[in-house]
């Protein structure tokens, strides 16, 4: 006989303008049921925090691609071990230093990443909780005259300029290697299918095409200091075992500061994007 179930979404808002925590069991999060729900509200709230599901790594690639499918990591694989360490990340830990600082997940995709999704493995014994910021709601709220004055206006971005936050005087073979990654140019305001609109900024964020060196930095930082601000952000205070997925196209996210070699572990997947940066 089937089993007749009527699963529902139960969700809490956690501020007005970011932020959803979901009180659902494991097992009704993994029947599937609830995926076409779960992807509305991370659109709606921007970031989804799943309190202590304690997740495998398995669970976590089948959630994610419970909710439309799962992106290959740097390497090829569907699951990518957010750590600073140089043991565990060799190359790649040097980039990672970029996550200290406001950023999006590969805004040089063409194809944006649509959502990322991090788990708690190891916790930093000081530091080390992550901050979100909804763009979306946060272009909603500039005043008419600023949206008129940025409207329309492009972005280069690249991932040399992340690099540099961290590494202010890399050697030459850095920054050759730096260089050789991703650059592209994104609109500042994008429109998503939705028809919602919301703001591309972060470490990537070089210049303002067309503007000069210090009016392109006035716009970037002014604009990324009020999508920052507190009504529109969230910190993520870890426990170990909680999931959170954030909508990687209308947010912007960082960690807070932590010691690199104190074992922290996040384990990460990526969600699949089917909307460019710009509509045709
Ligand atoms: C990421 C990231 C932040 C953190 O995995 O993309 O930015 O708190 N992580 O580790
Ligand atoms: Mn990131």
């Amino acid at each position: 006989m089937a089993t007749v179930t009527d699963t529902r979404l139960r969700a809490e808002q956690i501020k007005p303008k970011i932020g959803a925590r979901i009180l659902n069991t494991k097992a009704e999060l993994l029947s599937g049921e609830l995926s076409a729900e779960i992807n509305a509200l991370l659109e709606e709230r921007c970031v989804l925090v799943f309190p202590k599901l304690d997740f495998t790594d398995e669970e976590q690639i089948q959630f994610t691609n419970l909710l439309g499918g799962n992106a290959m990591e740097i390497r090829g694989e569907e699951m990518f071990k957010v750590s600073l360490d140089r043991k565990v990340n060799q190359n790649v830990a040097e980039y990672l230093l970029g996550s200290l600082y406001w950023h999006i997940d590969g805004t040089m995709n063409s194809i944006p990443i649509r959502a990322s999704m991090l788990t708690g493995k190891v916790l930093a014994p000081e530091g080390g909780d992550t901050l979100f910021a909804n763009t979306a709601t946060s272009y909603e709220d500039l005043p008419e005259a600023r949206k008129a004055e940025i409207d329309g206006l492009r972005v280069q971005h690249s991932l040399w300029n992340s690099a540099l936050y961290h590494t202010p005087e890399p050697t030459d073979a850095q920054l050759a290697d730096w260089q050789e990654k991703g650059e592209a140019q994104v609109p500042l305001v994008v429109k998503h299918q939705s028809g919602r609109k919301s703001l591309v900024l972060g470490n990537t964020a070089a210049h303002v095409i067309g503007k000069d060196y210090r009016e392109s930095a006035q716009i970037l930082n002014s604009l990324r200091n009020f999508a920052t601000s507190e009504p529109y952000t969230y910190r993520h205070v870890w426990t170990v075992g909680d999931t959170v997925l954030w909508d990687n196209r209308t947010s912007l996210h960082r960690a807070t500061p932590y010691d690199p070699d104190c074992g922290r572990m996040m384990h990460r997947t990526i969600l699949k994007g089917g909307e460019a940066w710009e509509q045709d």
